[in-house]
């Protein structure tokens, strides 16, 4: 095939596809859209909260207002502290749950079309998941009500109903979701003051300061929105005053496609207490800490023997482009390349140690212990999985979202034990991606991580950054990798989704249900 002649099959490919997942998106909306709930009389909820979701506008470049759409929310009962405003941003607030709270929490969509939303990393009963057929019209209410069973831990909310959640987020729809729990406390981790949220997104803005999505069209659906600015917390390289004391930052990539690799720009190491689902047994101290889209990290940051008047900055680092995003030539002349590729380094944040303090701590060497779950052996076959490019189209297991579709070898038994292999086997015309896989339900362990070509990653690969280790939700897997999971599948039974958390990969559909039966 020559250049004219793949331009041109490119382009029928992407008027079918698109064609297909927008044209349909409305009977869908109509098919699967009345789900509205309301409270059930017999929940009696610790916590009652509201939440909604609707346009605003937020300062995030100097000059005009960009318009937003938000959460905000309110407590109804319960601790006064459950919802945390994020200061001066568009995020939505933070939500403080203790382990074992019954929770209720009243959405309303005061959004111009449907959503839904979903509490990502937490194990919930199916009809409270947010699955994108229980997507609520403008104006409808949806009614959340579970007791919070996960580990202590840093999780986030955000929006899934289907074609849309890409955009969604992108205009502002995630919060942070933190679980505390006494065995946690116990540790006496720097908190209050002293616990910092760091939520990374990249954003691109016109010069009226709005907000751009999709500029590239196909190419950008195709490789995933990546933009030319990354904010922490809503705010372009913010800068925060700290003092000469341990800090434990809570970090989440809230971005749609961009991996950063973090580092502290003065040398001092990554050191990592906790990831997805919650604590490590250890912490895990190295130079970067490669975060995928979704993923979270606890970090504990020491100050106590910086200066008065130090500065260090949070920087993603420069890694190869090539080593998340590869296609063979013909294509890769196709590709728009974004102005800000994947691996672009850039200094994140400013930290000023501005104050002395003294508040002596030390990191304990033992952090958590897992329960029985870590070590069950699997107790069914091993079910592999390919995460490829075929037909313009990424797949997962050789299929797409289906609202509905589950196949025979995506039901499981509920509270079964599964081994899942994801292999990263690329496809059509050399076209390869990472693709941070995230399975909704129960956390799961990363039980091994292969590479096509063997070998130690050389210096300065995104693989410098991997942490696997500890309960996860959401896995990278890089070009040419097969993982292997062990997932402790949910008690509650029901449809769940795994899907890439690229979110114009989950739009496009790289993403199915699974059945707990
Ligand atoms: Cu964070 Cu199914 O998503
Ligand atoms: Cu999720
Ligand atoms: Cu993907």
């Amino acid at each position: 095939m020559n250049r004219r002649d793949l331009v041109r099959w490119l382009g029928l490919g992407a008027v079918t596809h698109a064609a297909r997942r927008t044209l349909f998106a409305h009977a869908d909306t109509a098919h699967f859209g009345a789900a509205s709930r309301s409270a059930s009389p017999s929940f009696d909820p610790d916590v009652e909260l509201s939440l909604s979701a609707a346009p605003g506008e937020a300062s995030i470049l100097p000059g005009a207002a960009t318009r937003v759409w938000r959460f905000t929310g309110s407590v109804l009962r319960g601790p006064p502290d459950s919802l945390q405003a994020v200061p001066d941003s568009y995020l939505g607030p933070t939500i403080r749950l203790r382990r074992g709270q019954r929770v209720r929490i009243r959405f309303t969509n005061q959004l111009p079309g449907s959503t839904i939303v979903h509490w990502h990393g937490l194990d919930v009963p199916a009809l409270m998941d947010g699955h994108p057929r229980l997507a609520i019209a403008a104006g409808d209410e949806y009614v959340y009500e579970f007791e919070v069973s996960n580990r202590a831990g840093t999780y986030w909310y955000h929006p899934h109903p289907d074609l849309r959640t890409g955009p969604q987020v992108y205009q502002g729809l995630a919060g942070l979701l933190v679980v505390s729990h006494d065995e946690e406390s116990a540790l006496r981790l720097p908190s209050g003051e002293a616990e910092l949220v760091c939520i990374l997104q990249d954003r691109q803005f016109d010069a009226q300061n709005q907000l751009m999505y999709l500029g590239g069209g196909m190419m950008d659906q195709m490789q995933g929105f990546l933009g030319d600015q990354m904010l922490v917390n809503g705010k372009l390289r913010p800068t925060m005053s700290l003092a000469t004391r341990a800090y434990r930052i809570r970090l989440l990539n809230g971005s749609n496609a961009r991996i950063y690799k973090l580092r502290w720009s003065d040398g001092t190491p990554m050191t990592v207490i906790g990831g997805d689902g919650g604590l490590l047994e250890q912490p895990v101290r190295q130079r970067y800490l490669t975060l995928a889209p979704a993923q979270r990290a606890d970090v504990i940051l020491d100050l106590s023997t910086h200066a008065v008047g130090a500065t260090l900055a949070l920087e993603t680092a420069a890694y190869a482009a090539s080593e998340v995003s590869m296609s063979a030539a013909g294509m890769g002349g196709m590709m728009r390349p974004s102005a800000v590729p994947n691996g672009t380094a850039r200094s994140l944040m400013t930290l000023d140690v501005a104050r002395r303090e003294r508040a002596p701590w030390v990191l304990p060497t033992r952090l958590s212990t897992f329960d029985a779950a870590w070590d069950r052996p699997a107790d069914g076959p091993m079910r592999r999985i390919t995460l490829e490019f075929r037909q313009m189209q990424w797949l997962l297991g050789g299929r797409t979202f289906g609202m509905l579709d589950v196949a025979e070898e995506e039901t499981v038994p509920a509270g079964s034990t599964r081994i899942w292999e994801l292999a990263n086997v690329g496809g059509m015309m050399g076209m390869s991606m990472a693709h941070p896989i995230h399975i909704h339900g129960r956390q799961f362990r990363v039980l091994s991580r292969q590479r096509a070509n063997g070998a130690v990653p050389p210096p300065g690969s995104v693989r410098e950054g991997l942490i696997d280790a500890g309960w996860r939700d959401t896995v990278l897997v890089l070009p040419g990798d097969t993982v292997r999971l062990q997932m402790h599948f949910t008690e509650h039974p029901g449809l769940y989704l795994y899907h890439c958390h690229i979110l114009e990969h989950e739009d496009a559909g790289m993403m199915r249900n699974f059945k707990v039966v």
